[in-house]
């Protein structure tokens, strides 16, 4: 199976999804043409549109901005059908809200990389926990197993230990865990007050090192590379 939708998705809010969206949007944005699409769009179902603001931020700082579509919660059906047009030809990266809804249960159940961010705090399991019934419910629904990506972030650069966590996520069917580990870089906020990314702000910084092996990463588990296809 091709991958054509890649999706930033956790009900919990404030784990680093617009974040983690935006760059890999911005990034993955200048290479589409080379894994062998022919359009890239990012979709923002966030009620926050923080990435539709960042774009703007983008525009006033003369950068070229994102194709961004925007659906609101009470637009489902627009998304089914946009979705259902999305050809083989069309890579597209959706961040979803940090609230559970309608909306971001489709977008996950239509994606065929799903990105799960979440930090290392204890608090972050029971957020998982509830996400994990979330998947089970779609899996139900799909009549397969729901898998997402989790990726460590915002992990402060001096901790080694984060076992509680990873024990945790190895635990669970529906949780991946990527080997990528994100740390909490102030990059972050300072970029997007450009409509940057980190890697556009300072391409030797710890952030953008770090995006970049998690770019890497992505490519690999979602068959990205020339265009190759992977399940
Ligand atoms: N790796 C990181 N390092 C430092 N701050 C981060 C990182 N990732 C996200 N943040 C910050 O965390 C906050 C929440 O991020 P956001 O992307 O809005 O989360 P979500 O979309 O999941 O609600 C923001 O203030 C953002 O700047
Ligand atoms: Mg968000």
């Amino acid at each position: 199976m091709k991958t054509n939708i890649i999706t930033l998705a956790h009900q919990k809010g404030g784990t680093g999804k617009s974040t983690m969206a935006w760059n890999l949007a911005v990034e993955m944005g200048k290479k589409y043409k080379k894994y062998g699409y022919k359009k890239f769009i990012f979709v923002d179902l966030d009620n926050q549109e923080s990435v539709t603001m960042t774009n703007r931020l983008r525009m006033q700082y003369g950068q070229d901005p994102l194709e961004i579509v925007r659906f609101t919660d009470d637009e489902r059906n627009k998304l089914e059908d946009f979705i259902n047009s999305i050809d083989d030809d069309t890579l597209v990266i959706i961040d979803s809200g940090g609230y559970d809804a309608d909306l971001n249960r489709l977008a996950i159940i239509a994606s065929d990389f799903v990105i799960t961010p979440v930090s290392s705090d204890y608090m972050e399991i029971f957020g998982l926990q509830k996400f994990k019934t979330i998947l089970e419910e779609l899996s139900e629904i799909k009549k397969e197993t729901v898998r997402v990506n989790v990726v460590l972030n915002k992990i402060d650069p001096k901790l080694k230990d984060f076992s509680d966590i990873v024990d945790f996520i190895n635990e669970i069917e529906h949780f991946k865990l990527c080997d990528t580990v994100i740390r909490f870089r102030s990059d972050y906020k300072h970029s997007i007050g450009y409509g940057f990314s980190v890697r556009e702000l300072d391409k030797k910084s710890k952030a953008s090192e770090e995006i970049s092996i998690l770019i890497k990463e992505i490519e690999k588990k979602a068959g990205l590379k020339n265009g190759k296809k992977k399940k």
